[in-house]
């Protein structure tokens, strides 16, 4: 397969992923650049079989990659709750950024950085790569809104207290329910989720935070809740407080969500998408709004 060059994707394998074993030696990088399109993971990775590993999804935006600190404690983070070997997160950081840089210039585009637990059978050494690609176009939703539904996760809020095992929280590999939910809401119509726990608590979507406005207090569900720290939502955090908005981290009943008078989803890859109904009723959003406190971060990030 050819790519134009203005397009091509940017694949790098990160060779020493881990921390540990010997140091890098004169002129190492730890890392190599591929042909994107080479067939480089072995059938019986274990990211491949089991979905087991750990992944990230970075903004890079006129080539600077957006919150890439948050993101790498994030991925240690998923990392340690998997039980994987300790990163080595200044090699996995250099790998991010030869990625970003060596693609064509581009408005924005999205990162993928994988770790697996490697190869079934195999020495241990986990399995990692950054590839860096064209960002897929959701100015559509900032303009019209997302239709959502809210579909139970079948876990209790506290279920990262009382089932660690259970991995909610960890950015694993294993999306599939992430990807189902998604067609689930195309059956009743909508665009996307908001995942609730059994016992009625608001979560977060499949791909993104939940951000619900009250006046001018702006809330998104505490991340003790077996959910994901946004790193979107903690840079939309910033600029509403900036902006002179109170903030805070809560327990967000479904009946609060459904009485709050803005909504949104927040991820690296859309940025912030207004919710413009919940379980086929309307949500009232800001257009001017929501353009106005997208402009502002970027604003924050020049
Ligand atoms: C389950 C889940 N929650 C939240 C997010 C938002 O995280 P971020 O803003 O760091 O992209 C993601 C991102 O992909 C996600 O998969």
């Amino acid at each position: 397969m050819t790519d134009s060059p203005a397009s091509a994707p940017v694949l790098v394998l990160i060779d020493k992923a881990t921390a540990g074993g010997p140091p890098l030696a004169e002129g190492e990088t730890g890392w190599h650049v591929v042909d994107a399109h080479d067939p480089v993971i072995d059938v019986a990775d274990l990211g491949v079989t089991r979905g087991d590993g750990v992944f990230e999804g970075l903004g890079v935006a006129d080539g600077a990659i957006q919150a890439l600190e948050p993101h790498l404690r994030r991925l240690a983070r998923s990392a340690a709750m998997l039980d994987l070997p300790e990163l080595d997160l200044d090699v996995v950081r250099e790998a991010c950024l030869a990625s970003a840089r060596l693609h064509a210039p581009a408005p924005f585009l999205l990162q993928k950085l994988v770790v697996t637990r490697g190869v079934e059978g195999g020495d241990g050494t986990p399995t990692a790569w950054v590839r860096t690609d064209a960002m897929p176009d959701h100015s559509h939703e900032r303009r019209d809104g997302i239709a959502v539904v809210a579909l139970d996760r079948g876990y209790r809020h506290d279920v990262a207290q009382t089932s660690p095992w259970l991995l909610q929280g960890a950015k694993t590999l294993s999306y599939a329910v992430n990807k189902s939910v998604l067609r689930e809401a195309a059956r009743r119509g909508a665009d996307d989720v908001i995942f609730v726990s059994s016992d009625g608590y608001a979560l977060e979507g499949p791909s993104a935070s939940l951000i619900a406005r009250f006046g001018d207090r702006f809330v998104t569900p505490s991340t003790d809740q077996g959910i994901l720290e946004g790193t979107t939502q903690a840079a939309v955090f910033e600029t509403l407080e900036a902006l002179g908005h109170e903030t805070a981290y809560e327990l967000l009943p479904m009946e609060s969500v459904r009485a709050a008078d803005a909504l949104w989803l927040a991820s690296s890859g859309r940025q912030i998408s207004p919710i413009s109904s919940l379980d086929g009723v309307p949500v009232a959003f800001d257009r001017d709004f929501s353009q106005d406190l997208a402009d502002a971060m970027e604003a924050r990030r020049d």
